[in-house]
């Protein structure tokens, strides 16, 4: 196992040897399971990768709020409605558990801020792309956050103490957010045959995307082997990507719609689904800026940050007075 992820990681895992007395230390308690606390010593690149990876997660649920927003005044009716603003207040939720998380670490909100507004910090790309109908939002629920609980419930086993702890309440609220997705598709399924094709023309545009959402494969992820030596990525790319497949065939089976896949077939030898290749090109293209939402997100971003500029400035305030009225 241990030789395979050396092989399969592009860049090189130091030895044993090459290793300082307390990187060794810190190992040792990693492979005992034990969790590392914020005021643990930890290497530099370990405190890095969880920045980024945190950050990054932090900012995918609160980009990931802009696309469902698109149709909160257009919810086909008031129970569907406040399904939606509440999953998309929870996914705020998460974002500021996140943020918390990541500052155990010693970043500041604000920095992670500057470095989402600037384009150095990413989001998942799956928010890069529009919800063109209301059976984009069930398609959602379904596939993207059934992707994201795949990637998330292993999280809950990580070895970063606060990021662990998160992931148990995100997890939670993740599972309500597939099944009310999967509800919602299911009474599209359901109804009118113009419902169906809407339901079906959502799936053939998420489908791929949803994929790629479990980042590049697992011979090209620049981060894999290090990140699972240090359990703070306990399963491959590859492996969780394979577990949703699996998963997503017989869900699609009963809603009666068509995975966009003519190489998806079940392989008996293998016991999984085998599926066809996924576009990589696509993916980093998306990534790099070029997808069709990229520019609005981040536009929506900024430009609510600088609008609530005077909420915290505000606050800020309020907060100052107190301390000072308490002192006096
Ligand atoms: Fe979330
Ligand atoms: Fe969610």
């Amino acid at each position: 196992m241990y030789a395979q992820m050396v092989k399969t990681g592009v860049k090189a895992l130091k030895s044993e040897a090459e290793m300082s007395d307390a990187e060794r230390a810190f190992q040792a308690r990693i492979d005992a399971d034990l969790r590392i606390e914020p005021r643990d010593w930890m290497p530099d690149d370990y405190r890095r990768t969880l920045i980024r990876q945190i950050s990054q997660h932090a900012h995918s649920e609160v980009v990931g709020m802009l696309p469902e927003g698109n149709w909160v005044t257009r919810a086909p009716s008031l129970k569907r409605k406040a399904i939606l603003l509440a999953k998309i207040q929870d996914e705020g939720g998460h974002g500021l558990y996140l943020y918390s998380a990541a500052e155990t670490l010693g970043i500041t909100r604000d920095q992670m801020i500057e470095a989402l507004h600037s384009g150095k910090a990413k989001y998942s790309s799956i928010f890069n792309y529009p919800t063109l109908t209301w059976a984009d939002i069930g398609t959602i629920g379904w596939l993207v956050d059934g992707a994201a609980i795949m990637n998330q419930i292993p999280l809950q086993r990580c070895s970063y103490g606060p990021y662990a702890r998160a992931m148990v309440r995100i997890c939670k609220e993740e599972s309500f957010h597939m099944r009310q997705g999967y509800d919602s598709l299911l009474a599209l399924c359901r109804g009118t045959s113009e419902q169906k094709r809407m339901a079906q023309d959502a799936l053939d545009r998420w489908w791929w995307p949803s994929l790629m959402m479990f980042g590049p494969p697992d011979d090209a992820s620049v981060h894999s082997a290090q990140s699972m030596r240090w359990k703070i990525k306990i399963f491959s790319n590859d492996e969780l990507r394979q577990r949703f497949v699996d998963q997503t065939v017989p869900q699609a089976e009963i809603l009666g719609l068509t995975l966009p896949d003519p190489d998806l077939r079940w392989n008996e030898a293998r016991g999984h689904y085998d599926f066809g290749a996924i576009d990589w090109e696509e993916f980093y293209r998306v990534l790099k800026g070029g997808g069709p939402c990229n520019r609005e997100r981040l536009q929506a971003r900024t430009s609510a940050w600088e609008e609530g500029r005077w909420v915290r400035d505000a606050a800020l305030a309020c907060a100052e007075k107190q301390v000072r009225r308490q002192a006096s």
